[in-house]
């Protein structure tokens, strides 16, 4: 892509002048208004040299999109692998990014050894602990920032708990004490690494609904009872081409207001998709626009420091095979690491920066 300095617009997104003219990138944009912009990484991708090279270019943080799940870190009750995170690990290092840990305690990817090892909630506690503390300690001062707890709130009863094996499929122990069960495992975390930034991560929470009202109500509580909270984390799955952008900004103020930082997590906005995996052209405009809304939201909130799309490229997403195929396209870059109008929206707003 060239670079033309003369236009007006586009010379406020270029650096440098004459010869050593070359288009801004994402992440300096990011970089420029303080922002950080992130992608989950899959390890296994990171030999393929437009995905390494893509990733360093444009992103200042990464998140390991699976290789942190108990299944992968913890495959025997006895022995954590460390191998793939490590690997991410020493890309962000190499190229000057922060890294984000996903994720300590969820209901899903766990392995067989757990999950059917018909555990009393006593052993549930210590192994729940020893992880924590051991993955944690593991990456101390490598992860700055870590989702502790994943999707603890229910997806049909809006504003209940899950019932998940860490809350009371036996529990840890507090399944009758509302959130404490979440409560305790910030306090493993914090005490892993006290220089850790925590969060609480959430799927379907971005607008104001009785899902973000439970989290409020969590993270206000939390807070005040000085519970090592740090942060919020809204996933950020829009689907059906339809964002609320108006409540997602409401409810990163209420939130960030309670002085907790947001960070948009997960972000994608899926598709509807031909058999060949391509969009409508008009589609891909609608996109960018809630690529460019979602990110203006956040920049309008000082707290909402980060900004993170669940993978960067439509060559690798979780969309496709979630969807039989049938949705997809849902990522600022395309399949042969074209940038999409997405991902000139999301430059762009990052480029306004905070207003
Ligand atoms: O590891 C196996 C591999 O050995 C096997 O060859 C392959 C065959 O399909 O499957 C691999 O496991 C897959 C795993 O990702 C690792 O790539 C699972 O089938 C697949 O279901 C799993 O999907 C991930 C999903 O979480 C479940 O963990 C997606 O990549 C990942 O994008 C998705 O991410 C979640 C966030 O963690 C939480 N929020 C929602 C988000 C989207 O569902």
């Amino acid at each position: 892509m060239k670079c033309r300095a003369f236009v007006l617009a586009t010379a406020a997104l270029c650096l440098g002048f004459g010869d050593g003219v070359r288009e801004q990138s994402l992440r300096d944009a990011a970089q420029r208004s303080g922002m950080l912009i992130g992608t989950a990484v899959r390890p296994a991708r990171l030999s393929e040299a437009a995905y390494a090279s893509t990733l360093a270019r444009e992103f200042n943080m990464l998140e390991p999109e699976d290789v942190l799940k108990w299944e992968v870190v913890h495959p025997e009750q006895q022995s954590f692998d460390f191998s793939q995170g490590d690997q991410i690990i020493d890309f962000a290092a190499r190229h000057g990014m922060k890294v984000r840990g996903h994720t300590l305690v969820w209901h899903q990817q766990n392995p067989k050894w757990l999950t059917e090892g018909k555990y009393t909630s006593g052993e549930l506690a210590q192994i729940l602990e020893k992880h924590i503390k051991t993955v944690v300690g593991h990456y101390r001062g490598k992860i700055f920032a870590w989702d502790v707890v994943n999707e603890a709130f229910d997806e049909l009863q809006l504003g209940k708990l899950r019932s998940t094996i860490w809350r009371d499929q036996p529990g840890i122990g507090l399944a009758g004490d509302g959130t404490s069960y979440i409560e305790r495992c910030f306090r493993w975390a914090h005490e892993a690494d006290p220089q850790a930034l925590l969060f609480y991560n959430e799927a379907g929470a971005e607008v104001v609904n009785p899902k973000s009202d439970a989290i409020y109500a969590m993270v206000r509580d939390f807070r005040q009872r000085g519970i090592p909270i740090d942060g919020v984390g809204f996933q950020m799955h829009i689907e059906n081409l339809r964002a609320d952008v108006a409540s997602i900004s409401a409810n990163i103020k209420r939130f960030t207001a309670l002085g907790v930082q947001v960070h948009i997590t997960e972000m994608d906005v899926a598709l509807p998709v031909d058999p060949s995996g391509n969009p409508r052209p008009e589609d891909l405009q609608r996109q960018a626009d809630i690529y460019r809304e979602v990110a203006t939201a956040c920049l309008s909130h000082r707290g909402c420091t980060a900004i993170q799309t669940w993978g960067f490229t439509d060559k690798y997403s979780w969309i496709g095979s979630h969807s039989k195929q049938t949705q997809g396209a849902a990522l600022p870059f395309d399949r042969n690491y074209g940038a999409k109008p997405a991902y000139a929206a999301l430059r762009d707003a990052m480029a306004t920066g905070r207003r």
